[in-house]
């Protein structure tokens, strides 16, 4: 339960072990800057998650704090180590899944761990252990001798997160994970990646995906063009833009909406249920209660609403709730560029 105490020592004031930081990070391609003065810090044993549109900067970010690209300015650092400067050690303590496959499809899932395992200097032995737990931990012993080739998206998907374990890193990277996956690998990867979490490992995830950076992530940095607009726990994220509190209430026989003004002007009719705004939603609440006592009307259901990530995204990034929809029905097509 290393967030947890991470959590709790925050509080306390205590100095936290930072894993992950990004100093000033930027990125240029000829005149267009992909990634602008990016600072974060993300402590040891955290799930944190970078949210932000197609686009936004996220894989170049996960690029530079893995040492696949160089910073124009800036630095990345790991455990403390400038990744510039001590690549080999941080090679060591980091595993990376990247946005597209490295998996080599010609080969065996058995065969593939095995080359990341060189890659990473472990030695045969501990490799091959390694190798077994890793198959089984994520359901793929029993096809040990396909060709990745034969396998499903989520399989490769699921090898890929294996392969980038090989070597017992203690801060993992993955960039958009779940992309592309349908709803059931999706899930199964959100809960391998949870409970190695919860085992200690850091986290480092890109998402575009609200949901599951809400679900998910300690904490959450909201990028957008190249820039990071908020960085916080969701509920904080969630708690900064305010106001929107709300309770929706659906009642039999279905009032009137000039009715239910007795209770708040600030009412509106969404299909067979009522949301009335409120800065207090408990008195909002009692004060309806009473109204349908008074009006013989029964509560089928009530429920009080707060600000979603979602809101929280579509305020910093000014996307509207239509581009949201849109985003999060993009689903790249997966095709690796060099290997798939
Ligand atoms: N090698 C490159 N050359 C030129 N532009 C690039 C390159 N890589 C990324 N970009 C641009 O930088 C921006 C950020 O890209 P990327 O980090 O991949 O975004 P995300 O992962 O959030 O979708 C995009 O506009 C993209 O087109
Ligand atoms: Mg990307």
């Amino acid at each position: 339960m290393q967030n947890k105490n991470a959590r709790e020592s925050e509080n306390a004031g205590e100095e936290l072990k930072v894993a992950i930081e990004a100093r000033g990070l930027t990125k240029q391609y000829g005149e267009f800057t992909a990634v602008n003065g990016l600072n974060l810090k993300v402590f040891d044993g955290e799930f944190f998650g970078l949210l932000g549109p197609n686009g936004a900067g996220k894989t170049t970010t996960v690029k530079m704090l893995t040492g696949l690209t160089k910073p124009t300015k800036g630095e990345a650092l790991i455990m403390d180590a400038n990744i510039m400067e001590r690549p080999l050690d941080v090679k060591r303590v980091i595993g990376v899944v990247p946005e597209v496959s490295n998996i080599y499809v010609e080969m065996t899932a058995w065969e593939n761990l095995l080359f990341a395992a060189e890659l990473y200097d472990v030695s045969r032995g501990e490799a091959i252990e390694r190798a077994k737990m890793l198959l089984e931990v994520f359901g793929l012993y029993e096809r040990r001798n396909d060709k990745a080739a034969n396998f499903s998206k989520g399989m490769r998907r699921r090898l890929a997160i294996a392969m980038a374990l090989i070597h017992s890193p203690k801060v993992l990277f993955l960039d958009e994970p779940t992309s592309g996956l349908d709803v059931q690998s999706t899930r199964n990867i959100r809960e391998v990646v949870r409970r190695l979490n919860r085992d200690g490992v850091t986290v480092f995830m890109t998402t575009h995906f609200i949901d599951e950076a809400d679900n998910l992530c300690d904490r959450v940095g909201i990028i957008n063009r190249g820039q990071l607009a908020a960085l916080d726990t969701p509920e904080r994220l969630k708690q900064m833009i305010g106001g929107k509190l709300s309770v929706e209430i659906s009642l039999q026989p279905i009032p009137s909406l000039e009715e239910l003004k007795e209770v708040s002007s600030d009412v509106t009719k969404t299909g067979d249920k009522f949301i009335v705004y409120t800065e207090s939603p408990s008195t909002t609440l009692s004060e309806l209660v009473k109204l349908a006592n008074v009006k013989g009307w029964r509560i089928i259901s009530v429920r009080t609403l707060t600000p979603s990530l979602e809101d929280v995204f579509v305020k910093l990034t000014g996307l509207t709730a239509v581009d949201v929809e849109r985003l999060e029905l993009i689903r790249p097509s997966g095709k690796g560029r060099s290997r798939e």
